[in-house]
């Protein structure tokens, strides 16, 4: 059975994906995710601390300059698009609602955000999973003003929403002690929570036209460095990552579940849960020399985001994380290989004929 369930992902995922590859050469995006995702919408948050226009903030990104990218070069996503041959689409804050711009995809991704409401919410402003839904929403009605409601409504089903969010429902809400929802709820009743939560987000994303999603499972949270510093010796926190397998694997059963219940849906399940684990417990056969720790030298009893007066590592490709949440660029590229490959598997090459 859960083979056969493994079969039938497979397929869904190589056939959503197969139809995004055959669709216009350049397919339009529409991005809703967290601060791994966030190309800068924050930065129109006035008060929002969850915020990375920080100096080292996209050192490495072009221009050298902050972007609101939670990293020192580029998200996972700006480099799938730049395989897909198309702009990284623009975060949603900065696009007004007149701009043809939107025609092309908007990102709606924003740091601190969860599939729960309350989560992040010592970050005074980040928008929340619902928030990022209600603005394509708002954007869809744009859409429609633009060019009538059936271009529209064929423009919304033939788009690929790439969704990456639940990370903050654990690292900034489930397993921070002083918040609510850690004590009120047991471990399952939160997980359920969560998914009961987001199939009705999904299934709301569906009623606005949405049909070909993929959603972004969670990486290894027990291995990253705000995580790691709280064992005594340094090591990934096993429950965590259990947990993370376990938010994974119902939220791959109710992908499974919405596409038979939903017609026309093409929702897919993106785990590379698989591929940063091993990333990160064998960085040197990917090139790099650190996974432990990052190489801005941050406070994790302080937030952990890279500071001004952080100090840099000196090769910031040697380092899988950037700060203490989030991987680097160059950790970021070879992610984003490995998605991009499960994504759009390549047809086996036909061997060119013998010449002789
Ligand atoms: C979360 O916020 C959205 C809109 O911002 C609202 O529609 C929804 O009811 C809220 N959910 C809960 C559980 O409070
Ligand atoms: C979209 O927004 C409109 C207007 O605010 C609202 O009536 C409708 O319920 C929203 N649809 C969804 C699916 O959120
Ligand atoms: C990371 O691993 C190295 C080598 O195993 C070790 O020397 C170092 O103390 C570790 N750093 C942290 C922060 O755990």
């Amino acid at each position: 059975m859960e083979v056969m369930l493994g079969i039938v992902l497979a397929i869904t995922i190589f056939t959503t994906m197969a139809a995004v590859a055959s669709s216009a050469a350049s397919p339009v995006t529409f991005v809703f995710g967290d601060s791994l995702t966030e190309v800068g919408n924050n930065n129109y948050l006035q008060y929002s601390l969850a915020r990375a226009n920080y100096p080292w903030y996209g050192v490495d990104y072009a221009g050298g300059q902050a972007t609101g990218r939670f990293t020192n070069g580029r998200t996972i996503g700006d480099i799938i698009s730049e395989k897909l041959g198309i702009p990284s689409p623009p975060p949603y804050l900065s696009v007004s609602q007149n701009d043809d711009a939107l025609l092309k995809g908007v990102n709606y991704a924003s740091g601190g955000a969860g599939i729960l409401n309350d989560t992040g919410l010592y970050f005074i402003q980040r928008l929340s999973f619902d928030d990022q839904i209600q603005n394509f929403n708002k954007t869809k009605e744009a859409i429609k003003a633009k060019i009538g409601g059936e271009a529209a409504a064929k423009l919304c089903s033939e788009a690929v929403y790439f969704i990456g969010i639940g990370s903050n429902d654990y690292v900034n809400n489930y397993l921070q002690p002083f918040l609510a929802d850690g004590q009120q709820y047991t471990y399952d009743e939160f997980v359920e929570l969560l998914i009961t939560t987001l199939e009705g987000q999904l299934m709301r994303l569906y009623k606005l036209g949405a049909r070909k999603m993929v959603f972004h499972g969670l990486g290894p949270l027990g291995c990253i460095p705000s995580q790691r510093v709280k064992s005594k010796t340094g090591q990934c926190l096993k429950r965590v990552n259990e947990w993370v397998i376990e938010f994974n694997s119902k939220v791959q059963k109710l992908v499974a579940s919405l596409n038979r219940r939903l017609p026309k849906a093409k929702l897919a399940f993106a785990d590379t849960y698989g591929d940063v684990f091993d990333l990160i417990n064998n960085p040197a056969a990917y090139g790099f020399k650190v996974s432990n720790t990052s190489c801005c030298n941050v406070d994790t009893s302080l937030g952990g985001l890279c500071l001004p007066n952080s100090k840099m590592c000196t090769n910031r490709n040697d380092y899988v994380f950037w700060d203490a949440f989030h991987p680097s660029d160059a950790a970021n590229a070879v992610l984003a290989d490995k998605l991009f490959s499960r994504l759009f598997p390549q047809p086996p090459s036909l061997a060119p004929a013998p010449s002789h």
